[in-house]
């Protein structure tokens, strides 16, 4: 894993000897040095503490899906969470005994679809009264919940949505490097659990939090070939042919390492003044490399026939992207018409394209990359904000049809990650975005392909037309 560009000279000074004394000293932050994943790591390095609400419906699947990822537990306030791993042969315990504080844990997993009043909802903050302070630096909280359009009564829609504030606001709270999530379970979709907790509970989603994600029912044979139990956990997308837009440099270049890393063969795409840049990402992916300009009115027929020629593809990364600030009543129409050309146009057209000429294999996966400014807007980014809040509609409205052929299309938001591009930001604003999120620093381009690797993956079976921001809990536009 590559370090980014930039060095965050605060983050280093905070976590010196001498620089945290300061920092505790005057006040100051002092975001935590984020773990991420190494190659052959385990899903998570430490104990899962379970708790659950009166009516939990996910305990057997979560118990299945521990065993799967070789998760070890303890249990709190659910009674019969020993017995429910005695049933599949694993050992379990409770946390705390006779009201003494239990041992410290690497994560917590609240299951809250049984939640339907407010007076069971007392369970929620008595769980998490109790364990919030047991979470190790860059731990894990994953809240399961219900979709609350699904609820059978309105009470109960009502508590299920009020857990996505709650939520939130744990992950505001918890600070040093933990990240917080919800995930809202369709009653259908209890096979996409495991891999969903596979990227949720790991350093994989290190700057992934406060985030609300939806899984659904996905085809049995997409979960059951998950990279679980029978499918190849270190190398989850062996085999499958993936193109990369804007690979040559920054966040692009990180998803193709972390592609080729999960064993996949990178097309790798840039402009064709990138070329030189290109070729040594893809060479290091043992990729092949495709000097392409994708706002070329050719451009989606050659991809088609690239596609075709590799026997179809088995996922599409909509990276490359520009931008060309400046506020709306001094921007020239060609800086307008650019960025859309290239952030929004090219994405939708490529699609199109690729999809009409069925060039996308079974099962395929897209993810578009959008950002967080598509969401909050940002003073002279009126062209980039609608090109990438138009990239978020661009994920609904194609996510049916997708799912009609078996096939997904989601979004990763970035939020401020250290590249080139926000490299160039002057210093001031650049401090501002680094430390406005919960995480208190910058992500790295890897924390985004991370994500991505693992929406291309089996593992996020039942994960389509959802939109994952990968910002740290920006405070922007959440
Ligand atoms: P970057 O500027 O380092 O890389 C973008 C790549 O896209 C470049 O290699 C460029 O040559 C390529 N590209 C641009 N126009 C192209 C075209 N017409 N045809 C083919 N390739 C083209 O940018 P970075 O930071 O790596 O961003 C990658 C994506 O992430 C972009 O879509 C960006 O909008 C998005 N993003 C980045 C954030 C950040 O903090 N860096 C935050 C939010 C979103």
């Amino acid at each position: 894993m590559k370090a980014p560009v930039m060095t965050d000279t605060y983050l280093n000074f905070a976590n010196s000897m001498m620089g945290s004394r300061i920092a505790s000293a005057l006040g100051l932050p002092r975001p935590v040095v984020l773990e991420r994943f190494q190659a052959h790591q385990p899903v998570i390095d430490g104990d899962v503490l379970v708790g659950a609400a009166a009516g939990a419906h996910w305990l057997p699947s979560l118990v299945q899906a521990f065993k799967s990822l070789q998760i070890n537990s303890v249990a709190h306030g659910v009674p019969s969470w020993t017995s429910l791993c005695n049933q599949v042969g694993m050992m379990s315990g409770r946390w705390s005994v006779d009201g003494q504080t239990g041992a410290r844990v690497k994560a917590l997993v609240f299951d809250a679809t049984g939640l339907q009043t407010l007076e069971e909802a007392d369970s929620l903050y008595q769980f998490f009264h109790d364990t919030v302070r047991s979470v190790l630096p860059c731990g894990r909280v994953v809240l399961l919940g219900r979709v609350p359009a699904q609820c059978a009564d309105a009470l109960q829609s009502t508590v299920q949505r009020a857990l996505e504030g709650f939520m939130r606001s744990l992950a505001k709270e918890v600070k040093r490097g933990i990240a917080v999530q919800l995930l809202q379970v369709d009653d259908d979709a209890k096979g996409t659990l495991e891999g969903a907790l596979r990227f949720f509970l790991s350093p994989r989603c290190a700057y992934v939090s406060g985030q609300v994600v939806r899984l659904q029912a996905a085809p049995a044979a997409e979960v059951t070939q998950s990279d679980g139990a029978n499918g190849n956990a270190a190398q989850p997308l062996q085999g499958k042919s993936i193109l990369v837009t804007g690979a040559s440099r920054g966040i692009g270049a990180a998803i193709v390492d972390t592609l080729a890393r999960d064993g996949a063969r990178v097309v790798c795409l840039d402009v064709p003044a990138a070329q030189d840049a290109l070729q040594a990402v893809a060479d290091r992916a043992n990729g092949t490399a495709l000097a392409l300009d994708i706002t070329d009115p050719q451009a989606p027929n050659a991809l088609v026939q690239a596609a075709l020629a590799d026997g179809g593809w088995d996922g599409v990364v909509h990276n490359a992207g520009i931008t060309r600030d400046k506020t709306l009543a001094k921007m020239p129409e060609h800086l307008w018409q650019s960025v859309l050309r290239v952030n929004l146009g090219a994405q939708a057209s490529i699609t199109q394209a690729l999809m009409e000429a069925s060039a996308l294999r079974a099962g395929a996966r897209m993810v578009c990359v959008s950002s967080i400014a598509g969401m909050a807007g940002n003073v002279g980014q009126t062209n980039y904000a609608f090109s990438k809040a138009g990239v978020i509609g661009l994920v609904h409205s194609q996510a049916p049809r997708l799912a009609q052929q078996g096939m997904a299309i989601n979004a990763v938001a970035p939020g401020f990650i250290e590249t080139q591009m926000t490299a160039a930001i002057p210093l001031a604003i650049r401090e501002a975005g680094r430390r406005m999120n919960s995480m208190g620093q910058g992500g790295w381009p890897v924390d985004v392909a991370e994500t991505i690797a693992w929406l291309l993956s089996r593992s996020a079976a039942g994960v389509n037309g959802q939109v994952i921001r990968v910002c740290g809990q920006s405070w922007l536009g959440a």
